[in-house]
């Protein structure tokens, strides 16, 4: 592949394999993030070395500060500076914070797990690889120094990040106070800093109540090469009146050494380094966590967390993981944007949202939200092709958050098990959807029978099964039917920004009950095959009034109204002036079954006049300008950013499944097209984020700043966007019983090859399309054998290796 074959933008191109984004210009619109993670260390990290690190929770469990006040910076962060002793010149490794300097040579590989910033300047040329090892809780500044100038240097390296310890938010309000309690001091041994805090606030409100208990951890900082100075003094260490840019330890190359018992927490080294001309070097810095009492991890017997050879050990299991990760699924399609999405990057982000949620991000700080449970049991679908024992557990957990009477907690936070009941009407249903999809992919019916305890329920009551939990969250919905026979919305739905449609529980939500159609519907296979008739016969009523219900009161003539108000007045209606037509009410109608054909295409009809942009479909038009108060939030957003009319890619999905299910297939992937984010980032100044995963939403023409992105990274969108191309346009779609293959793809595509693993086997499919057509199985062999339908029953085949290979597609 030649330069001009790769993938790029004037910041950055993909490498020939698409693992790794490259950036060759620092000055990016804003900080380009990304993870590295072992599913209890995380760091989030800049391509700039910006960023923080948490354990299990970011809100309560912070290990390194972030200012968030000074977005759009990504300031503090993992910095290594190099000092040349002969002439006084230092710069940062990761170019921030010294971003003044003329560097020779700038490059940031942001891969999956790791990141790798390579400089060239005053002669040397600089290597760092941030990165978390799969089995410890610790994090390695891997780092690589060789001269370029052909003679013998003389160094300083300084490490250091500015340490938080605890409760992030704390720390945001009540610093001052907050830093009496610290405590640092170098241990000689260890040849490790080794910091604390003496109080741990693990409450989350604002409360001038203080706890009485100690933050359980300890922290660790070491570097492999023989240390000469440290300091954990922050103001000592940076000086007065300078910053991060420009430490006075550094300018004057005295470390004062100092340990503190108060004061604002830094863990800074010095090392010397005599670097023989176009020698190299080879060290490494380790940020440990461990808790208190335990054996520091630095000394701990097989882990050798200090050891080179031990740290590349590790980083080469790290890219094993991925590989074996990625290899759930590979596709080689006519698109190569489509390709490099679906092979790398979007099964990526998706790994990436299962861990975070919502909730550790750059632009979700990680100090409010916890883990939706909305979000969680749609965040499951991003992994549970590849590590199903972590999905169980994580579906397992979550449940623990479930009511007696079905409902549930909005969120919980880890390590408190603590959340807020705020009533948001579609969460519940999310648990349903999660277990069925589990239950397709796995075929794993042991886990209807765990028992799992309610969140109100006492010691002695014994809890209730994985299937009871799913039936009662369905008939919790089913108790809260409205007037109109119409979930009530509550305090909102999917739309957390209707929050004021229902407040005084009379107002419905006409997605909601599409929505509650869509997953009663889902459950029907699992009923049947349970055994539960009455159940299903119940459910299946259910979903027969709803489809009645809202046909008969939700027509607007050519779409669905979105909901009604408490005072019975609808919402998204032709008739009013703003907020006429909203996307979610189109979509689902098609999705749940419940819109009669002739309606399921007007509604879509309408959705392609007045919601389809150039970078996706836009939520709601026109945006609302004017605030109506029983509306919500949506109306108080500026007009064209969020769920006020922006371009919100996890509604726009939808809206490709809907346009896939209709047959409108070559329109659904044109929308799919528009979406993925080397497209809609192509103007990148105005673009912004990353261009290399999925952002919450982009604004639309309806704000001046149309086609900036924001909230990249954690968004639902990328768990839908992989498998509506996994499921539907590649056309795997697994169910209770087995897989069906059923491709949806555009009319230009005249052939493509995929791979999934499922169930222990690994699919081949090959599918041919000489006719040009769009979905429709024409005949189907497997291993050469001709099957009738296209159904994979994989009893019928003890081979672990399938071929599939479909002949043409006839629709
Ligand atoms: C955000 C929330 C998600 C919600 C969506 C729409 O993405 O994380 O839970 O459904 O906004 O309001």
């Amino acid at each position: 592949m030649t330069i001009t074959d790769r993938i790029t933008n004037q910041y950055g191109y993909y490498t020939e394999d698409y693992r790794e984004f490259v950036i060759t210009n620092p000055r990016t619109p804003r900080p380009w993030f990304n993870y590295m993670w072992n599913g209890h260390y995380t760091g989030l990290v800049s391509h700039t070395g910006g960023g923080f690190s948490f354990l299990d929770s970011p809100r309560d469990n912070r290990i390194n500060r972030m200012r968030y006040n000074s977005l759009p910076w990504d300031r503090p962060g993992r910095y290594a500076i190099v000092k040349d002793v002969s002439t006084g010149n230092y710069w940062s490794l990761s170019w921030a914070p010294t971003i003044d300097l003329n560097y020779d040579k700038y490059e940031c590989h942001h891969g999956q797990g790791y990141t790798t910033i390579i400089t060239e300047i005053y002669g040397i040329r600089g290597e760092i690889t941030y990165f978390v090892p799969t089995d410890a809780n610790a994090e390695i500044w891997r780092i690589t120094l060789t001269d370029l100038s052909g003679s013998d240097r003389n160094l300083e390296i300084y490490t250091f990040t500015e340490l938080l310890m605890g409760n992030a938010l704390n720390d945001l309000i009540n610093q001052p106070n907050d830093k009496h309690f610290t405590d640092i001091h170098f241990d000689v041994n260890l040849q490790a800093l080794v910091a604390t805090r003496r109080y741990w606030v693990l409450n989350k409100g604002v409360s001038v109540k203080q706890p009485n208990i100690d933050w359980k951890y300890q922290i660790y900082f070491t570097q492999t090469l023989p240390i000469t100075g440290f300091d954990s003094s922050l103001d000592t260490f940076i000086g007065r009146w300078r910053s991060e840019a420009n430490p006075e330890a550094i300018a004057t190359g005295v470390m004062q050494n100092t340990e503190i018992t108060a004061g604002d927490p830094i863990a800074a080294l010095q090392s010397k380094l005599e670097l023989p001309a176009h020698g190299t070097s080879n060290f490494a810095v380790i940020l440990a966590i461990s808790p208190k009492g335990d054996p520091s991890p630095l000394q701990k017997e097989g882990q050798n967390l200090a050891n080179l050879e031990h740290i590349d050990r590790q980083f080469a299991q790290l890219k094993q993981k991925w590989d074996r990760h990625l290899s759930a699924v590979q596709v080689s399609t006519p698109d190569r944007n489509f390709d490099l999405m679906l092979n790398v990057w979007n099964q990526y982000q998706a790994a990436v949202t299962f861990d975070m949620a919502r909730n550790a991000g750059y632009y979700h700080g990680g100090l409010l939200f916890g883990t939706g449970l909305r979000d969680q049991f749609q965040d499951i679908l991003g992994v549970v092709m590849v590590d199903p024992d972590r999905v169980r557990r994580r579906l397992l957990n979550a449940l623990r958050f479930q009511f007696q009477n079905g409902s549930t907690l909005h969120n919980f936070f880890k390590l408190t098990n603590t959340g807020e009941r705020t009533n948001h009407s579609d969460t519940p249903l999310w648990i349903p959807f999660g277990i069925v999809e589990y239950l397709n992919e796995t075929a794993d019916f042991s886990i209807l029978d765990e028992v799992v305890a309610y969140h109100d329920d006492s010691e002695s009551n014994a809890g209730g099964t994985v299937y009871e939990h799913t039936i009662r969250a369905l008939d919790y919905a089913i108790a809260n039917l409205g007037e109109h026979g119409m979930p009530k919305i509550m305090t909102g739905d999917w739309n957390d920004t209707l929050d004021y449609v229902g407040p005084q529980g009379k107002g419905e939500t006409t997605w909601g009950a599409f929505f509650l159609g869509y997953v009663l519907k889902k459950t029907f296979p699992l009923l049947e095959l349970h055994g539960d008739r009455e159940t299903l016969s119940r459910f299946q009523t259910v979903y027969e009034q709803i489809g009645q219900s809202v046909n008969d009161i939700c027509w607007d003539g050519e779409w669905y109204l979105r909901a009604f108000r408490d005072n019975g007045e609808p919402i998204g209606i032709s008739a009013h002036t703003q907020g006429k037509i909203f996307l979610n009410a189109q979509s689902w109608s098609v999705i749940s079954g419940l819109a009669p054909k002739e309606r399921g295409d007007r509604a879509l009809a309408s959705c392609q006049k007045y919601l389809a942009k150039p970078y996706g479909m836009q939520i709601v038009f026109p945006s609302y300008t004017e605030v109506e108060d029983n509306v919500g939030l949506i109306s108080r957003c500026v007009p064209g950013k969020k769920e006020n009319g922006a371009i919100f890619n996890h509604a726009s999905s939808w809206f490709v499944l809907a346009s896939l299910l209709n047959g409108d297939v070559d329109f659904g992937f044109e929308i799919y097209q528009r979406m993925m984010p080397l497209n809609s980032s192509k103007d990148m100044d105005r673009y912004e984020v990353e261009p290399y995963v999925y952002a919450e939403y982009v604004t639309s023409p309806d704000h001046p700043t149309q086609g900036q992105a924001s909230h990249s990274w954690l968004t639902g969108t990328a768990v839908w966007m992989l498998r509506i191309g996994i499921d539907f346009i590649i056309g795997f779609q697994p169910t209770l019983t087995g897989m069906a293959i059923d491709p949806h793809i555009p009319s230009g595509w005249q052939e493509f090859r995929a791979q999934r693993k499922f169930r222990g086997k690994t699919l081949h499919l090959h599918v041919k399309n000489p006719l040009g057509k769009n979905s429709g199985v024409s005949s189907m062999q497997v291993n050469g054998v001709e099957v009738k339908g296209n159904f994979l029953d994989l009893s019928l085949y003890p081979e672990t290796e399938l071929n599939i290979a479909i002949a043409q597609l006839e629709k």
